[in-house]
């Protein structure tokens, strides 16, 4: 995989780049954009080829429905540098805009996912959307893990690169990949099943995992413990698992009653009409001495229902990780979400990845299919 920054300079200007950035940001009612934090980033490398002169067309996809638009993005980008956005993917006025573009010229297009060819890697939309390009750069890490047209389609068609983004994200997970030890992992989330491969993995690579939100519930209910009516997932870790030396679970939680009264308790003391919301004092107090040792941490998942402002217990842990001295990688959209809520400085944090799900496909496998297209 070659990055765009070995690409000298003259190869850039007056070049048509065709850039697939990942700025599926979650909208808000007002329909501004909600979390700007993967434009921030996804910046770097549009700027980057502006820079040196190129055409730069920007294309991503947003939401699942069709009928999202990526005009309250083009809006944000509006105010980093002069973002032109076009209500088209590969249409006449899409074609005239890109063919009449100057150097430096920047120009986004609208959600690829309008067309059902994208999801369906069809090769007539791959084609369509290379012709617009003599350069292909894929900064879409967050959405490196799908198989679409303008991933892994476009880039079989054009000389193709890694943003800026992909390879930060790359070098920085093929770290906690190969932690330096101490190491120690968080993770939370739900749907046990999806996430017993690296929790197995990490069982190998790390000295501790913590495994946290929802999925501790599933650990409760494979000791025997009471659940209430917490999530619980499909399946439940296996005993191999959850009797790992290396394997830890929280000590104390927080249960909510029916009428929304929460209290800490045990995990054994969890009552039928409660629900597990966060985990609880006594196990941030279990952790501090790992997360002081530490020389890496992995977090991915937030303790609680944070949503729901059971938020508490990841802002002692992401207190706890700014004031460590490790090298830090975080990830899953929720867990950035959740830790923003927090108001820790995110510069504090070490590494916040943009993936979620490609995160934790990368951390597994150490590739994916966006990622593999371009070696
Ligand atoms: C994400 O937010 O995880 C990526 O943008 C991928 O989106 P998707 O799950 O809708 O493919």
């Amino acid at each position: 995989m070659k990055c765009i920054d070995e690409v000298p300079d003259s190869e850039l200007k007056g070049k048509r780049v065709l850039v697939r950035s990942d700025f599926n940001v979650p909208i808000g009612k007002g329909g501004e954009v909600a979390d700007r934090y993967r434009i921030e980033r996804g910046w770097k490398t549009l700027q980057y080829l502006r820079k040196r002169g190129a055409k730069v067309v920007i294309i991503s996809h947003i939401g699942r429905e069709r009928e999202e638009s990526l005009e309250p993005v083009a809006r944000v980008l509006k105010e980093f540098g002069p973002v032109v956005f076009i209500a088209d993917i590969v249409g006449p006025a899409a074609r005239g805009a890109v063919s009449a573009m100057r150097k430096g010229d920047m120009l986004m297009l609208e959600n690829l996912r309008r067309d059902l060819r994208e999801t369906e890697n069809d090769p007539s939309f791959a084609k369509e959307l290379a012709s617009f390009a003599d350069i292909y750069v894929d900064d879409a890490f967050a959405a490196a893990h799908r198989a679409h047209a303008s991933i892994v389609g476009v880039a079989k068609l054009l000389p193709s690169y890694a943003g800026l983004l992909v390879c930060d994200e790359v070098r920085e997970i093929d770290a906690a990949r190969e932690p330096e030890h101490p190491s120690f992992a968080i993770l939370g989330g739900a749907k046990f099943e999806t996430k017993a491969p690296l929790i197995k993995l990490l069982l190998e690579k790390y000295d501790n995992v913590f495994i946290t939100g929802a999925l501790a519930n599933d650990v409760f209910k494979a000791r025997g413990l009471p659940v209430g009516h917490s999530l619980i997932s499909k399946e439940l870790p296996s005993e191999d698992i959850h009797t790992s030396p290396r394997f830890l679970a929280p000590i104390d939680v927080t249960a909510e009653d029916k009428s929304g009264h929460a209290k800490v308790k045990k995990p054994e003391e969890v009552g039928d009409d409660e629900r597990i919301v966060d985990a609880g004092p006594d196990t941030v107090a279990m952790l501090v001495p790992l997360i002081a040792q530490a020389k890496f941490i992995l977090w991915n998942g937030p303790t609680g229902i944070y949503e729901e402002g059971y938020n508490h217990y990841t802002q002692q842990i992401a207190e706890l990780a700014a004031g460590s001295k490790a090298k830090i990688v975080i990830g899953g959209g929720d867990t950035i979400a959740a830790i923003e809520a927090t108001g820790v400085p995110k510069e504090k944090l070490g590494f916040l990845s943009t993936g979620g799900g490609a995160m934790l496909e990368y951390l597994l496998k150490g590739t994916l299919p966006g990622i593999e297209v371009l070696k």
